[in-house]
């Protein structure tokens, strides 16, 4: 769900003040400056909710889920399901949808690799809908951060399927009537950003699973950089499958979620095996528990989930609402900021379209590298190179940017803070023109 455009931060009411003192690390300094985190899309700050939720579960409720008979196993594997049950709902999901993983890589990973079993006859006649044959196509884009792309070019190896790309316009924005002429009767996949993690822009979800529909191809989504920003309603949006990282959405690291539709889930043979997704085990052959237990084999992130459920639980206490509406008003002065400075070009700056607060951005005649380090001794943390996104980087002719990603956390001052040293960058280097 995008914010209107015009929407301000007065609209709703957002103490900013408050909220920062939940994020212990927003109170630190670096380099002899306040800290000012810029860098929230490679790894989210933590409030105290998620911190606490954790250390009181390690310290009053640890026992091995699904395993024991003892009362604590039982409060801890209501914990679990507890945390699950919460975490579905911020995705607007029945917690049998939602799979736990060890983050969004697992995720696409545990999708890719269950489609490579089902190409080689596991899971009966119900997963052959998912088997491909050489010459069917997998449709990813030309955005994709490196975890939605390798898992499929290593899953076209070994299935003999064919890479294809949505290219990215000039602008930044999907070329979607290149996609049209993409997509096609072969096209088995299309695997595609909510938001892409360089350009920041929101991708129009509803035309692609319109596209993949129209051919009878699975959806993927990786939702890494919405789930952070936007309300989600993932059924909803219609697609089969999607994944995100906990460590993005202010929860603890390890953790992350898959949702997949229910026919979908329970047609796909599992990935990993072993204990805890079994039924009956022989020394020939086992029988699977349906999803979401088919997908979780061996010991899960319990501490990490019941972490991320107090990051959602911690989310939804502030309101959608008023964090998309606070976001909005980052967003703008981010953008705004960065095309006022001098020798600055962002990547993928479209107009009028719905983005989050997030821009990658090259300097005139400075590398990322330097630009940086620069902000960096004025206390600002940006993210440098290539954002784990080359094929992209090298479609707009560069091998490296500047990226600052904003979350409900940041402060208008800091946008400001951030503004002023870019634009002490390239006379620091000599750049001017
Ligand atoms: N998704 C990670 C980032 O954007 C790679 O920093």
């Amino acid at each position: 769900m995008a914010v209107p455009r015009d929407a301000t931060s007065f609209d709703v009411p957002f103490d900013i003040a408050s909220v920062r003192t939940d994020f212990p690390i927003l109170g630190e300094q670096v380099n002899g400056s306040p800290l000012v985190y810029l860098d929230s899309a490679a790894t989210s700050q933590k409030p105290r909710a998620v911190l606490d939720a954790e250390a009181s579960f390690l310290s009053r409720s640890n026992a091995a889920v699904h395993r024991g008979a003892h009362t604590l196993a039982a409060d801890a594997t209501d914990a679990f399901e507890d945390a699950r049950v919460a975490v579905a709902a911020f995705v607007g999901a029945d917690p049998d949808n939602l799979v736990w993983t060890s983050g969004a890589t697992a995720g696409i990973n545990l999708i890719a690799y269950s489609i490579g079993n089902a190409s080689l006859g596991r899971g009966g006649e119900a997963a052959q809908r998912f088997a491909l044959d050489p010459g069917d196509e997998i449709v990813v884009t030309e955005s994709e951060h490196h975890a939605n792309l390798i898992p499929w070019q290593e899953l076209a190896a070994r299935t003999g399927a064919v890479l294809r790309h949505i290219p990215v316009l000039d602008d930044g924005r999907l070329d979607l009537e290149a996609a049209a002429g993409i997509v096609g009767p072969r096209t088995r996949i299309i695997a595609f950003p909510h938001v892409s993690n360089v350009l920041g822009i929101v991708n129009p979800v509803d035309e692609l699973v319109s596209l993949a529909r129209s051919v009878g191809a699975l959806t993927v989504l990786d939702a890494c950089q919405s789930a952070p920003h936007l309300a989600l309603d993932l059924p909803g949006l219609g697609v089969d499958l999607a994944v995100f990282s906990g460590h993005k959405v202010f929860a603890p690291y390890g953790v992350g979620a898959l949702y997949g539709r229910s026919e979908v889930l329970e047609a796909l043979p599992p990935f990993l095996t072993g204990g805890s997704m079994i039924t009956t085990v022989t020394l020939e052959a086992a029988e699977y528990l349906p999803p979401p237990q088919r997908f979780e084999a061996g010991t899960q992130p319990v501490s990490q989930a019941i972490g991320l459920a107090a990051a959602v639980r911690y989310l939804g206490a502030l309101g959608h609402d008023a964090i998309a509406v606070r976001e909005a008003s980052l967003e703008r002065r981010l953008v705004a900021g960065l095309r006022e400075v001098a020798g600055v070009r962002i990547l993928g700056d479209a107009a009028g379209v719905d983005r989050v607060a997030l821009a990658s951005f090259d300097v005139d005649g400075v590398h990322a590298h330097d630009v940086g380090q620069f902000l960096d001794a004025r206390g600002v943390a940006v993210r440098v190179g290539h954002h784990c996104a080359q094929p992209l980087h090298r479609r707009f002719g560069l091998t490296a940017t500047v990226r600052a990603s904003a979350a409900f956390y940041n402060t208008e001052d800091e946008i400001d803070t951030f503004l002023d040293a870019l634009s002490g960058v390239r006379p620091f280097f000599g750049a001017s023109a």
